[in-house]
Parts: structure tokens; C-alpha cells; sequence
């Protein structure tokens, strides 16, 4: 059964012009950690603000646990919506100590309760030493850990967050990928986690759901996202790859493109006249003897791979774009040298 059910949510600010978010529609498990992942201005603030209570849908409806908490005729008000809600500056006050920050969201409950739940989520998120520490005295992401824990205080049904790791550098920002899905996961928590950033969407949840300009393009585990794009869009906005059209064959298997042939990992389960390809960069392997061939016109040294651009010998001339391709550091590729390479198919998808 689904815990949180969005069906046909729509906001619209102006009348003219496309709505922020279009009938979205979406269903979360009990304890699922789900991202919402998109490009600026997609939707995604709007949408989890919809559900914490702080904007109205134009249409739609959201259950929480089977109640109604927002529909036509009615919407519940925030705090009466068991929502934890961590905002992308965090939003501590400066002149509380931890403590104080953390009993805020508790004001309505018993001292002595107070005290015991403050200790106890401080020691959830590993900050019990800090009790008595001003958010100016922590680092960014102890702050982050702060702002969890002051949502997570009053036992919320779901927790949301806004952006949780912009402010953070890149090392950190690792680290506190694993702690808030490991405070999340203890508390067993439903969570849903705005993003724009693909490996914070792929490390942190369940499902990714992609939205571009207010639409769900698709809702899938990270490891199928990546693997199965649905379209274009998502093909291009998780990680990075080629996109080829070709023709299939009857053999419903390969697909005739500009570059040559290409195999899909299985049979198309329908016949097609023109096919759309996404090729993922890490599925095309440098051979001696590869089936595919070209000149490289670019190198970019990335740490654990190079990427290398690569324009095919039997391109046509006006084709625009080369092909991506990720090739091991320890490899010598010169600009200008001829490589080969073959394509697993394995990350190769038809998309839309
Ligand atoms: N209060 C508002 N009034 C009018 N338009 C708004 C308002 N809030 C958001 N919008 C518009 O709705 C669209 C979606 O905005 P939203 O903040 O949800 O995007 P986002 O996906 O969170 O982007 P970002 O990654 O930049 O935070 C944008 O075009 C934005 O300009
Ligand atoms: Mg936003």
C-alpha cells in the first residue's frame, strides 16, 4: 500500500503560461527514501512544497496514510500534517544552542519529554556532544545533522528536503550522503529528497523520480534509471551518453546507425522503423581490433577515467556530434590518434 499517494497535483502560478508542476502523479511506500531530480526551475521545490502544507495545488490530491491532507475542497494545515521539513539553508536559529533549536519543533510537548527526545536525536544524528554549541560553532555539515535532527524530533510520518547537500563540499558531501540515508533508514523514516544533482538522486534513494518543466519523465530505481533511460531527457540528465538514430533490424536486435551496427542487449519486444539509442560512454571499449573506428579530437583527464571525444572515419561530414567515450587512465591516447572500440550492449537502451 502506498504511504504518500500525489494524484494529478497541478500548480499553476499565472494563468497564462505552463503550470510549475502538471498533473503529477506518484505513490511512495512506507519508509521508501525517494528523490526528485531535475534541472533549475523544474517543479521540485514547488512540489515538496505542496506537500509540507506551504502552497496550495491549483488541482489534485495528496494522501498521507490513507487520510486526505490537501484536495479540492480542503487542505490541512502544516503542522498538522506530521511533515518534518529540512530547508536547503538549513534555517537553524543562530541565537539557540543545538539543544534549543532542536526542542523548537516540540514546543507543545511535556519538559521532561522534551529534554529525553532532544538527547535522543541528537545521539540519532551523532551530535550529543554539541547540545550546548551555537550553529555558528559547527561545520556544515554537523549544521545539516542539526537541521535533520530538529526535523526528525517530533516523529514526522515523512521528512522532506530541500537541496540537503549544496552547501557541502565534495568530500563531505559523500559523507553526509551516507549518514542522512543511515538516520533516515534507523528512524525508518519516509523521505522524499530534492536534488538536481544525479549522484546525490542515485546514492541516497530508493526510486528516482525525473521532472523537467513540471513532468514526471520517469520514476525508477537508480540502477534502471541509469540503465533503461526512458527518454532522451533522462538519458542525457543521468550521466552522460551518446544518442544515435538508426533503423532496426528484422532480427529486432541490431540497429543500423550512421556509425555502423549496433546491438541492444535483448530483442525489442516490438518491431520499429526508427530507433533512438543512448549509448552509455563507460559501454564503449578501446580494442585493437574493434568494430567501430575514429580520429580523437579531445581528451579530458577525469581522475578515474579519461574521457576521449572521438569523430568516426565513417561519419558523414556534417554529423555534429562525436562520440563520448570513457577509456581507462592508465591508457596513452594521443589527440589526433586513431582508436577502435566495441559497444557493450549491455548499456545500450532504446529511448523515446
Ligand atoms: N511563488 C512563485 N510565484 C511565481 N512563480 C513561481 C513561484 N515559485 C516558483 N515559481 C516558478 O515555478 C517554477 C518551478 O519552480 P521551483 O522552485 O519549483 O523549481 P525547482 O525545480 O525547485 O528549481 P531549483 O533547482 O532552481 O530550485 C519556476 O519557473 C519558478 O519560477
Ligand atoms: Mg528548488
Amino acid at each position: 500500500m502506498s504511504f504518500i499517494q500525489l494524484d494529478n497535483i497541478t500548480k499553476a502560478f499565472s494563468e497564462q503560461g505552463k503550470p510549475a508542476v502538471d498533473k503529477l502523479s506518484l505513490k511512495i511506500k512506507e519508509g521508501e527514501i525517494i528523490s526528485l531530480l531535475g534541472p533549475s526551475g523544474c517543479g521540485k521545490t514547488t512540489t515538496l512544497r505542496m506537500i509540507a502544507g506551504f502552497e496550495n495545488p491549483s488541482s489534485g490530491s495528496i494522501k498521507i496514510d490513507g487520510a486526505s491532507i490537501v484536495n479540492e475542497s480542503r487542505a490541512l494545515p502544516p503542522e498538522k500534517r506530521g511533515i518534518g521539513m529540512v530547508f536547503q539553508d538549513y534555517a537553524l536559529f543562530p541565537h539557540m544552542t543545538i539543544a534549543k533549536n532542536v526542542m523548537f519543533g516540540l514546543n507543545k510537548w511535556k519538559m521532561r519529554d522534551k529534554k529525553v527526545r532532544t538527547k535522543e536525536v541528537l545521539e540519532l544524528v551523532g551530535l550529543e556532544e554539541y547540545a550546548d554549541r551555537y550553529p555558528t560553532q559547527l561545520s556544515g555539515g554537523q549544521q545539516q545533522r542539526v537541521a535533520l535532527a530538529r526535523a526528525l524530533a517530533p516523529k514526522p510520518h515523512v521528512v522532506l528536503m530541500d537541496e540537503p547537500f549544496s552547501n557541502l563540499d565534495a568530500g563531505l558531501r559523500e559523507k553526509m550522503r551516507f549518514d542522512v540515508t543511515n538516520i533516515l533508514r534507523r528512524a525508518n523514516t519516509t523521505a522524499i529528497i530534492v536534488t538536481h544533482d544525479q549522484k546525490d538522486a542515485f546514492a541516497v534513494s530508493d526510486r528516482v523520480v525525473v521532472m523537467n518543466e513540471g513532468i514526471i519523465q520517469q520514476i525508477a530505481a537508480p540502477k534502471e534509471m541509469y540503465r533503461c533511460p526512458k527518454n532522451c531527457f533522462v538519458a542525457q540528465f543521468v550521466g552522460k551518453t551518446n544518442l544515435l538514430t538508426g533503423k532496426m533490424d528484422n532480427d529486432l536486435r541490431n540497429i543500423h546507425t550512421h556509425i555502423g551496427k549496433v546491438t541492444l542487449p535483448e530483442e525489442s519486444k516490438e518491431r520499429m522503423e526508427n530507433v533512438t539509442l543512448s549509448i552509455r560512454p563507460e559501454g564503449c571499449m578501446l580494442s585493437e581490433e574493434g568494430a567501430y573506428c575514429g580520429s580523437v579530437e579531445r581528451v579530458t583527464y577525469g581522475g578515474e577515467y579519461q574521457e576521449l571525444h572521438v569523430k568516426l572515419h565513417n561519419e558523414p561530414e556534417l554529423s555534429k556530434a562525436p562520440m563520448i567515450i570513457y577509456a581507462p587512465v592508465e591508457q596513452d591516447v594521443e589527440i589526433g590518434s586513431i582508436v577502435s572500440f566495441d559497444i557493450k550492449p549491455e548499456l545500450v537502451a532504446m529511448v523515446e
